[in-house]
């Protein structure tokens, strides 16, 4: 990716399924280091506009890019990391290899195969899941957790991947106020280390400003609204690029 280019941009782009589109005129980017916040009612394409960036579902119109790999393709194995809503979880698998499929990338085709991580990738994971405060759990299978405790789950499963861009939706539903805010500060430690890009799908409009440097609301089939963290509407289109660093 050229040094000038945003992790994340989008011109034009409409998404949705079966060439009907669901969200249309969606133009934004997001800058290294930068987390923006898709707020709007349940139905309203949150999810989906997260897939198409994933590389999941293909854009009906428009241009879309994720490090630089223009959408649907996805960019190189190990560079996005996405806790999908559905959490995409194995759970007959215990919590330890879940957060090591995570890593799945760094190996060859035939430690993929037979799930030969480094020692190095297992001390990794088990960081993570400590992090995400289930140290313990390592050896439970996932079937066996609650849903909070799956989407910690999926939460170290990113996080130890050390993405570039991470997608994210609805990370903290589930959580408590105590473990949530952990989570957060989880996040914004491991994005102060690794200057990632962050989209965060979020329903609690005061979470969402609190974490973001900016903030979409999606609705009536395209962004309804565009907020600064602190609420008021920008016109600008490049919303989470112009953070400085106290
Ligand atoms: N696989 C699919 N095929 C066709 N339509 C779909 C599919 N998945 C979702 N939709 C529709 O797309 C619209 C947007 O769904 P989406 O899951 O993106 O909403 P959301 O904003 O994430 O909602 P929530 O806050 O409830 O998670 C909804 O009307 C939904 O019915
Ligand atoms: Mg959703």
């Amino acid at each position: 990716m050229s040094r000038t280019e945003p992790p994340i941009r989008c011109q034009d782009l409409a998404v949705g399924y079966d060439g009907e589109p669901i969200l249309t005129d969606l133009s934004f980017t997001v800058e290294s280091g930068s987390t923006l916040a898709l707020v709007g009612r349940s139905g309203c394409g949150k999810t989906t506009l997260l897939k198409t960036l994933a590389g999941a579902l293909t854009p009906l119109e428009g241009d879309a890019a994720v490090l630089d790999t223009e959408l649907p393709e996805t960019p190189p194995p190990g560079t996005m990391g996405y806790v999908p809503q559905s959490l995409g979880l194995v759970g007959h698998e215990t919590v330890l290899m879940n957060v090591l499929h995570g890593r799945l990338s760094d190996l060859g085709w035939m430690d993929s195969l037979l799930g030969r991580f480094s020692g190095d990738a297992k001390i990794d994971a088990c960081e993570a899941i400590e992090q995400v405060g289930l140290g313990g759990y390592e050896r439970t299978r996932v079937k066996e957790l609650s849903g909070g405790q799956r989407r910690r789950v999926a939460i170290a499963r990113a996080f130890v991947q050390e993405p570039r861009v991470l997608l994210a939706d609805e990370m903290l539903s589930e959580l408590d106020d105590e473990t949530a805010r952990s989570i957060v500060d989880c996040l914004a430690a491991l994005q102060r280390e690794t200057d990632m890009a962050v989209v965060i799908v979020e329903h609690n409009l005061e979470i969402a400003r609190e974490i973001a440097d900016a903030v979409l609301r999606l609705g009536s089939g395209g962004i309804e609204e565009r907020m600064t963290p602190a609420g008021t509407p920008t016109p600008d289109s490049t919303l989470a690029g112009d953070r400085t660093d106290p």
